[in-house]
């Protein structure tokens, strides 16, 4: 037997990495020898992931002795093991099985792993597409030199509902961009590829439509029409699949009555069917066995039954598959081709990462030494930190602050933490203390010898304590500028973090409030993990930078925005709502019949009658330390057919004293069509940076296929018609053209 074996890993020595998409034949026959050699309970076992005895992200089932299990071959992969020493224990227990077959270790490496970079949603707010390849990338090349061979990201999840604490972990409200930043960091992961020992597998999550859950309450309920499920919502995994993802996770979420995870029409028509995905599809944690919960599975064997089915490989956490595929096998319920199947892709990418080949490929411990503390790594997360902050405001250029300033008073719940900069979804490592510089310790740094710093933390992050108002208002009004800090605490967004309201917590607007009234020039820096409502601090405040959480290097880079050694260009990648009564709110929603133009059209027109239809900031927004100008908008033509290529231009011209980066944002409107078209999508931008008093002109080429939606029979199609396109800084301030689209 085991010379069989032998025979297919050497095989696989020999075997180049496999592109993503296509099948290598080597692979594949390595693949079937295994498969061949493989007893029901040890295909079982590979489709099987357990976490690891040392920390959970999910409610644990504890059955038994697990490292027995893993020695035995009941186990295919786990989760929630780190570090080269504890993936080598246990790889040697799974080693002691009789096929030897290696385990693959997965972990939520969402924004990094050593270094922790800004939550997803900050480094989306960069549109930045080489920056957030580039934070992937290092954080592909820190998980792996510890041993971590998969990580459970990119989450591409499209939400309009910043009440769901999720949106910190994906992209934002659009498709577009989303598809974008999936293809950048699924690259950023996988690198030059698997085998390489600085990728890790990554996965594209959750499938389907987890984003859009009524209420934005977490695990919620989701009902949508299939046009808006193509059009919106599976675009970033169609994108995340074509640039070669290794896996996806399903979700937790019903959509449209059927559990994601028993959806047969998902997975297996749409995934590995239309798709033509030749990875594997993990779980979400014990969505399998949720299934009895969602009314779905009347227990657990049918759960296992349905999910193996419908094409759900790996089983994470529920125990469900353990306990049910063999019986289930043995009456016919679920076909051995599907057992098959399901171990094939399992085995395929345990295989192009190199794992036959050795075991201990990524459990290096002199790899993992060396990319531990890496400043090159630092760097790059300082970059994309600088590149995520948003200005929301600066009325009488208050920012950027002189180092020689003679005094800056900082207060509030920000100013000397540390691993609140990290958010969810990170790790803390015993030395961050040392590592991550606060706020204080960064605008100390900058500042001139002969400044004075002030501190008051004013109130906690929540509670009704008002008591160190009192010391705030007095440092603030001792000194020349002041710097306040206000937001969420880390564990405030995040899974199962949806709030209710979307207010800045506890006291902190009340302090605001406070020291907003000694009239002094103030900078208010809000942390957080989604769009919050400030609405008096956003009227009130002279300045306002949003800082979301930035990670390790959070602390140094919100001091290079403050003093103007970087010039904020982040621009928002959902809308901020005025109260929580807007939400769902997003820029491309539909016009309605009876459309309000403006807050007064209160009656008989789709809007409020006690509150504005627009969002506080729209989605796109974002200011610098200079003004931007934009000409009209010219066409190459006014019409465009198949074939032909119509251009969109702009010149942008950089009005103010200091140069700067602008995103300059291309928007369509379809104005008729046979099914309802948004009132804007974005199709398309560009960042470039102007030296003050240049100009630049700018061009978008538009065809066809840019104008393509789902009609009501769900093709593909582009129609002719009348269209606008919109040039501009964000989703609402833009010039406008028009063209006709000729068949
Ligand atoms: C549940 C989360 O929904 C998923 O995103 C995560 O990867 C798993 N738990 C594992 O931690």
């Amino acid at each position: 037997m085991s010379r069989i074996i032998s025979f297919a890993w050497l095989l696989l020595c020999a075997a180049p990495a496999t592109a993503q998409t296509g099948l290598n034949k080597k692979t594949e026959r390595a693949v079937d020898s295994v498969l061949r050699l493989m007893t029901l309970d040890e295909k079982i076992g590979q489709m099987n992931q357990y976490n690891g005895p040392w920390s959970a992200t999910g409610p644990l089932t504890n059955d038994g002795n697990l490292l027995d299990q893993v020695k035995s071959g009941k186990v295919g992969s786990m989760l929630n093991v780190t570090g080269v020493k504890r993936t080598r224990e246990l790889q040697e227990l799974a080693l002691q099985s009789r096929l030897k077959i290696p385990l693959l270790f997965g972990q939520d490496v969402i924004h990094g792993y050593r270094t922790i970079f800004p939550l997803p949603l900050a480094e989306a707010a960069s549109w930045d597409l080489a920056a957030m390849e580039a934070s992937a990338r290092v954080a592909a090349k820190e998980a792996s030199a510890a041993g971590i061979h998969w990580t459970f990201a990119p989450m591409l999840d499209i939400s309009r509902d910043p009440r769901w604490g999720r949106v910190m972990e994906g992209a934002g409200e659009d498709t577009y961009l989303g598809s974008l930043i999936a293809t950048a960091r699924v690259k950023g992961f996988q690198g030059k590829g698997f085998g390489d020992t600085s990728a890790v597998m990554a996965c594209a999550k959750h499938f389907v439509a987890y984003g859009a859950a009524e209420g934005g309450r977490d695990y919620n309920t989701v009902d949508m029409s299939m046009r808006r499920l193509h059009e919106v919502y599976l675009p970033p995994f169609k994108a995340a699949a074509d640039a070669g993802v290794a896996t996806f996770m399903n979700s937790f979420n019903d959509l449209n009555g059927i559990p994601a995870t028993g959806s047969k029409y998902l997975q297996r028509d749409l995934l590995k069917g239309a798709w033509k995905f030749n990875g594997f599809m993990v779980s979400d944690w014990g969505s399998i066995g949720e299934m009895i919960n969602h009314g779905y599975a009347k227990d657990n064997r049918e759960a296992a039954m349905l999910a193996a089915n419908a094409g759900s490989d790996m089983d994470m956490e529920s125990r469900s598959y353990t306990k049910e595929l063999a019986t289930l096998v043995k009456e016919g319920k679920v076909k051995m081709s599907v057992i098959d199947d399901a171990v094939r892709r399992i085995l395929r990418k345990k295989m192009e990462m190199g794992l036959f080949a050795n075991p201990y490929k990524y459990a290096d411990l002199k790899r993992e030494q060396d990319n531990w503390d890496n400043p090159e790594h630092r760097k790059i997360a300082r970059d994309i930190a600088q590149k995520s902050m948003v200005l929301l405001k600066n009325e009488g250029s208050v920012l950027p602050l002189s180092t020689k300033t003679s005094s800056i008073a900082l207060i509030g719940p920000f100013v000397k933490a540390k691993s609140d900069h990290l958010g969810f979804w990170s790790y803390d490592w015993p030395d961050d203390t040392a590592r991550i510089s606060s706020i204080w310790e960064a605008v100390s740094r900058k500042m001139g010898g002969d400044s004075k710093l002030l501190y008051a933390k004013g109130a906690a992050i929540t509670g009704d304590d008002r008591s160190g108002f009192a010391e705030a208002i007095e440092k603030a009004g001792k000194a020349e500028i002041v710097i306040l800090t206000v937001g969420e605490a880390r564990d405030m967004s995040g899974e199962a973090k949806s709030r209710s309201s979307l207010q800045l917590p506890g006291v902190q607007e009340e302090l605001v409030k406070a020291i907003v009234a000694l009239g002094k020039p103030t900078v208010v820096l809000i942390s957080a993990g989604r769009p919050l409502i400030f609405n008096w601090t956003a009227d009130h405040a002279p300045a306002i930078l949003y800082t979301w959480w930035l990670g390790t290097e959070g602390g140094n880079a919100i001091a290079d925005v403050l003093f103007g050694d970087y010039n904020p260009s982040g621009r928002l990648p959902m809308s901020f709502p005025r109260a929580e009564g807007q939400i769902p709110i997003y820029y491309n929603h539909y016009n309605t019949g009876r459309p309000a133009m403006h807050d007064s059209d209160k009656f008989y027109r789709s809007a409020y009658t006690d509150l504005s239809i627009y969002p506080k900031y729209p989605f796109g927004y974002g200011l610098s330390y200079t003004q931007f100008e934009y000409s009209p908008v010219s066409l190459s033509a006014a019409t465009l057919r198949k074939g032909q290529t119509l251009r969109a231009s702009v010149t942008l011209t950089n009005k103010g004293k200091v140069a700067g980066k602008e995103t300059v944002q291309l928007y369509i409107r379809d104005l008729s069509g046979s099914v309802v078209r948004p009132v804007k999508e974005l199709k398309g931008f560009q960042q470039l940076t102007l030296a003050a008093g240049e100009s630049r002109k700018i061009s978008f080429d538009i065809t066809v296929e840019d104008l393509r939606f789902y009609n009501e029979q769900l093709q593909y199609i582009w129609e002719p018609g009348a269209f606008k396109l919109y040039i501009g800084k964000d989703a609402a301030h833009n010039n406008e053209a028009a063209f006709e689209v000729l068949q």
